[in-house]
């Protein structure tokens, strides 16, 4: 059989820096036309030249060329072996929990995405798959939580919205340990700040709607793995499930991924300002972000993470104070997604954690005065200008 990894040469991409891959991808260009724009394979099947005779595709909910571009050149970026593209971060999140079977136990970072929250408060239990929500940031608390039927810990870091910061590599150690399987999700920062898998961990998510995809436009979503046998099962889940992403999709997301590390330095160096901005303000009690060197996790962030990424979140001094100012912005977008070049403000309370139980919300510190950004990589200046006039 015959397929596009007969014309692959990885090995000329080895020396290559960061951000070539990012530009070039897996194949890039199109080895049969020279199409330098990687073509969208729009067909939902392929033709057989006779029987047992294909080019190496034949149905597209099984493989396309282009989800195989974009699924190879995930596998690259995140130094896994296999990738597997899906309709969103959602469907990514079920596919790496996939491999967990009724009687297993899984324990999942306690501020996680509100709708990964919600699978483990609801679809996980009714398949008999018991859950334990621990502060992954606290080595001894992710010890103790341990069961002889624990099968996978599931990270996510930073968490998303209250910017806490795992040790990926210590948690991966302790997990072998004990034969459990270690998920990352990874959305936030992305392979171009951190690389889950080369710390130890079996399976990295995405929601590629977010950075990788990075224009606020198309949902999609990426496990990356290292190991034949975990990718056989999420392929399997991925054919059978039908989760599979859109070729056009895929070639948004791929596109989006060459200009990934140049969104991504300038969503940094912007949140960067905007956090000492926002730690100055008379109506800010606290700001959440993991590149303050006085952030509790700052030690661990500078051991696995290049860079501090475009995410954080803050507290105001008055609920009045938080609504008046999703109520005022103007150019930042009050949206509840994350990732994209338009900056973005949430209140989490409603909009993503409205399914976490309150006294959870309030606990983590998800309340009423609460408020998430997205920095866009719109001029600084106005995006500061733009919280001013809302705070005032
Ligand atoms: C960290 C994280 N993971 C997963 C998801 C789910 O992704 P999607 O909305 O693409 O289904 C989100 C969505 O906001 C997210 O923020």
């Amino acid at each position: 059989m015959k397929n596009f990894s007969n014309y692959i040469d990885y090995d000329k991409k080895e020396g290559w820096k960061e951000g070539s891959k990012f530009v070039h991808g897996a194949l890039g260009s199109d080895p049969m036309t020279g199409s330098v724009s990687f073509p969208i394979f729009q067909t939902a099947t392929f033709r057989f030249r006779a029987l047992g005779d294909s080019l190496g595709f034949d149905y597209t909910r099984c493989q396309n060329p282009t989800i195989e571009e974009l699924e190879r050149t995930m596998a690259i970026l995140e130094q896994g072996t296999e990738g597997f593209a899906l309709a969103s971060g959602m469907a990514a999140v079920m596919c790496a929990l996939s491999v967990l079977k009724s009687g297993d136990h899984v324990i999942l970072s306690d501020d996680i995405y509100g709708g990964t929250y919600e699978i483990a408060l609801t679809t996980l239990p009714d398949n008999k798959i018991e859950t334990t929500f621990v502060d992954l940031s606290d080595l001894e608390a992710f010890k103790a939580a341990i069961k002889p039927n624990t099968k996978m810990v599931f990270i996510e870091t930073p968490t998303n919205p209250m910017m806490k910061v795992a040790d990926i590599a210590e948690i991966s150690k302790i997990a072998k340990q004990h034969d459990i399987l270690v998920a990352v999700d990874n959305t936030l920062l992305t392979p171009y700040y951190q690389k889950p898998l080369t710390l130890g961990a079996d399976i990295v998510v995405h929601s590629a709607t977010k950075y990788l995809e990075g224009h606020n436009d198309t949902m999609a979503g990426i496990v990356v793995v290292k190991d034949d046998k975990i990718g056989q099962a999420m392929r399997n889940y991925l054919k059978y499930q039908g989760a599979c992403l859109a070729p056009l999709n895929a070639w948004l997301v791929l596109r989006g991924i060459k200009t990934l590390e140049l969104r991504m330095q300038r969503h940094a160096e912007n949140t960067k300002k905007v956090a000492e901005w926002l730690r100055n303000h008379p109506k800010v009690k606290k700001v959440y972000y993991i590149g303050f060197e006085d952030h509790k996790d700052y030690k661990t962030t500078i051991k696995q993470c290049s860079g501090f990424g475009g995410m954080l979140s803050f507290e105001v001094d008055s609920k009045e104070t938080a609504l008046k100012l999703i109520e005022k912005v103007d150019m930042i977008l009050f949206a509840g997604s994350l990732g994209g070049v338009e900056s973005l403000i949430t209140y989490p309370m409603i909009v993503t954690h409205h399914e976490v139980p309150e006294e959870v919300r309030e606990k983590l510190g998800i309340n009423e005065r609460f408020i998430r950004l997205s920095v866009g990589i719109e001029n600084v200046e106005d995006i500061i200008n733009d919280l001013k006039q809302a705070l005032e």
